[in-house]
């Protein structure tokens, strides 16, 4: 039997990964890249180290494949020119550049108007503040675009020359019409993009593509509302599937299309989650694994004796759509040591994800648990710390390899294995043990909470003074 195969275009890495038809992991293969931060607030990748690792990824796997199926991570800007060569590096999903831009465009189309056609607002990771900011400051290189394209885009695009996007994908560039799965002629238009740069629009399940955190939904089985998405990736997201169409009236949380056909989804993003604790290691504690860290962390009690972490190292989305957002610990006193400052961590980010949920909330989602992925959620320490601040149980799967098993479980309806994404759902995704929100902590993370809401609003601006 041939394989299904996934293969995900992450922020540190590819991940290639093979399923049988019966959605049973039969090889994995990761391949790693470097991102490049040439100013404060920037985040550039080579799009042709994406295709170097994904082809060697895929070599490594060393297997027939039905068909492949491509995830990545959403929103960064990939421009190329006439021979279809990249023009410049790409501009990845977490860079900040593009407050004015943001400006300009809430600007020009008026915000409301803006809500109206896309389902959200101008965000310095979306796709087209960048393409704005490169008419700008980068004339030359923008005058040579021929095409612009998503990151897993670009790799299909090499490895198998088929120029594609999927409604998913495209619903986080700002030219997308969400709710009419399109792309926005009015927005184009308002915003000069010529249309004939975009490439074709498909569902994730015919042409077997979707942005990471959509893959990871459906990898999951996150397809209906009552489950809600959590990931604690280098970002962290709490999506919640909608049944029709909707959008946050302020656009606080984003309202994209799901993976699956008829489908749309909500999510709150942070810019940090494990990428806090990623920083947090390589500014600190270099020398030790992720599970040495966090083992220790348990040692102190909840709400860390006052000490509180600010999560929004670059900025943040949501709910402060604020690319000038610093991080910061405070509360120190001479009893905090480093397994206090990790402690902190991993509730700061739990508290991060928990405004996400209030958001989701507000829209009228109910859920009653949470299933988990990401390397974050490898630690059973920050599960039960994120499952008591967000008051839900956390259910991990079988398979816990998020985005890429979405990406090949999408492989699998578009070569025909299922008849859609739900029956791929009932096929693949098998849920284990679930974490419980420890009733004990309740009322420390209740605390804890209100601190951290009251922080950012009290220290903004500070850094600038
Ligand atoms: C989603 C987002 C991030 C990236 C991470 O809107 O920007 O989660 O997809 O790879």
């Amino acid at each position: 039997m041939k394989a299904l195969v996934g293969l995900d275009v992450g922020t540190t890495g590819v991940k290639a990964l093979a399923i049988t038809q019966a959605g049973e992991v039969v090889a994995s293969a990761e391949e790693a890249y470097p991102l490049s931060t040439p100013r404060p607030g920037w985040s550039e990748q080579d799009p042709d180290d994406w295709v170097r690792a994904g082809e060697r990824a895929l070599a490594r796997l060393d297997l027939d494949a039905l068909r492949v199926g491509f995830s990545g991570q959403m929103h960064g800007l990939v421009c190329l020119d006439e021979q279809d060569r990249a023009l410049r590096p790409a501009i990845l999903w977490n860079d900040q550049r593009t407050g004015v831009e943001c400006v300009e465009i809430e600007e020009r189309v008026g915000l409301e108007r803006l809500i109206s056609l896309t389902g959200n607002r101008a965000l310095p990771g979306f796709t087209a503040p960048k393409l704005l900011w490169l008419r700008r400051h980068e004339p030359e290189v923008y005058g040579r675009i021929r095409r612009i394209t998503l990151p897993k885009d670009y790799v299909r695009f090499r490895l198998t020359g088929e120029w594609a996007i999927d409604a998913a994908d495209a619903s986080g560039t700002l030219l997308f019409d969400v709710a009419r799965r399109r792309w926005s002629d009015d927005v184009l238009a308002a915003l000069d993009v010529p249309r004939e740069w975009l490439p074709p629009v498909h569902e994730s399940t015919e042409i077997a593509g979707a942005g990471d955190q959509q893959a990871a939904a459906l990898g999951v089985g996150v397809i209906e509302p009552g489950i809600v998405s959590v990931v604690l990736g280098t970002s962290g997201v709490v999506l919640a599937a909608l049944p029709a169409y909707a959008h946050d009236p302020q656009a606080r949380v984003h309202a994209f299309c799901h993976a699956v056909p008829d489908i749309w989804e909500a999510m709150g993003v942070m810019l940090n989650a494990a990428g806090s604790l990623r920083w947090f290691r390589d500014a600190l504690a270099p020398a030790a694994s992720f599970d040495e860290l966090t083992a220790e962390a348990g040692r102190w009690s909840p709400g860390v004796e006052g000490l509180t972490f600010l999560p929004y190292l670059q900025g943040e989305r949501t709910p402060h759509a604020d690319p000038e957002a610093r991080g910061s610990f405070t509360g120190l006193s001479l009893r905090h040591d480093r397994d206090a400052l990790v402690r902190a961590v991993l509730e700061g980010v739990a508290y991060g994800l928990r405004d996400s949920l209030e958001l989701l909330k507000e829209l009228g989602v109910t859920p009653e648990k949470g299933r988990v992925s990401g390397g974050g959620a490898r630690s059973p320490l920050w599960l039960e710390i994120v499952a008591s601040v967000l008051g839900l149980p956390l259910e991990l799967t079988v398979v816990e390899e998020g985005s890429a098993y979405g990406a090949a479980m999408l492989a699998g309806v578009a070569g025909g294995v299922f008849a859609d994404g739900h029956e791929a759902v009932t096929a693949c995704v098998r849920a284990r043990e679930a974490v419980e929100p420890n009733a004990d902590w309740a009322s420390a993370y209740d605390e804890g909470y209100a601190r951290f809401r009251a922080l950012y609003p009290a220290i903004r601006g500070v850094e600038e003074r």
